[in-house]
């Protein structure tokens, strides 16, 4: 993979060594790519698939066995997120090739998603277990190519699946504690902290770009078809954190009370978002 641009060695390249090549934002524009590929290449141990297992329940979450499998799952979401930072800064490298601020803001993201990657890979070992264990599902993937955009990739990134990491963040946090494992606890500490970051990317921006309108009238337009704002909830809706990345009382108000077909009550944990 000599001589690609640390995106493509992430995108094209199969082993997690090439998923977590480091960023260097000189590579930003080396490289373009008309669309995101049907899906970002992976070896044989990190294959994709269709199994589904069912998530564990929090009191099953003080068994190793069952923690490992919880933060593959987390583990994976990371890897899809590194993919698709990777393809997007790809595609509007390309697309968009004057908004550098911006590619190098996704970049930053995905900077930052290879740590989450490494810290919960590295949990998942002590626990006796590696990555590829368990069935990987492509569901985050499954949106990318209806994302052209940068304001619908944020959207459905950043105002989306980051925003509602930050509820499972903190819930999954509290679990572990209550579980008395700290070590754990810390890791999902440290990347709320950072999802806070990322949030504030796709507020910042969406606020830049929506003109006259609202930001949630402005995100609603901007999400991906068949992707509703109720997925960018977790289980309890923490207000602070989402002020803390540039949200307000407006947006986030009106983000709790919408409501579509869609049942929060469908997802009790984690694993009902795939
Ligand atoms: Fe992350
Ligand atoms: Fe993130």
């Amino acid at each position: 993979m000599n001589g690609l641009s640390c995106f493509e060695r992430i995108l094209f390249g199969g082993e997690l060594v090439d998923k977590l090549t480091p960023i260097n934002l000189s590579d930003i524009g080396r490289a373009t790519i008309e669309n995101a590929p049907e899906l970002p290449t992976r070896s044989e141990a990190i294959q994709f698939s269709d199994v589904q297992l069912k998530f564990p329940k929090p009191h099953q979450l003080n068994d190793p066995h069952k923690k490992a499998q919880a933060l593959h799952a987390f583990a994976n979401h990371e890897l899809l997120a590194i993919e698709m930072m990777a393809c997007a800064v790809l595609v509007f490298a390309k697309t968009h090739p004057q908004e550098h601020v911006l590619l190098k803001s996704i970049a930053g993201s995905l900077k930052d998603e290879q740590k989450h990657f490494k810290l919960y890979v590295h949990r998942i070992e002590e626990l006796g277990h590696q990555f590829g264990d368990f069935p990987l599902n492509t569901f985050f993937w499954n949106y990318m190519r209806k994302a052209a955009t940068p304001e619908a990739f944020l959207a459905m990134m950043s105002l989306t699946f980051e925003q509602a990491n930050l509820d499972f963040a903190i819930f999954y946090r509290d679990v572990f504690r209550q579980h008395g494992d700290e070590i754990t606890a810390n890791i999902m500490q440290v990347v709320l902290d950072d999802e806070i970051k990322h949030v504030a990317v796709g507020s910042f921006w969406l606020n830049k770009w929506k003109e006259d309108q609202e930001l949630f009238e402005y995100y609603l337009a901007c999400l991906p078809e068949n992707l509703t704002p109720n997925r960018s909830k977790g289980i309890l809706i923490n207000k602070e954190v989402r002020i803390q990345a540039g949200l307000d009382d407006n947006y986030i108000n009106k983000l709790i009370s919408y409501d579509d077909n869609y049942k929060l009550t469908q997802r009790k944990t984690w694993s009902s978002r795939e």
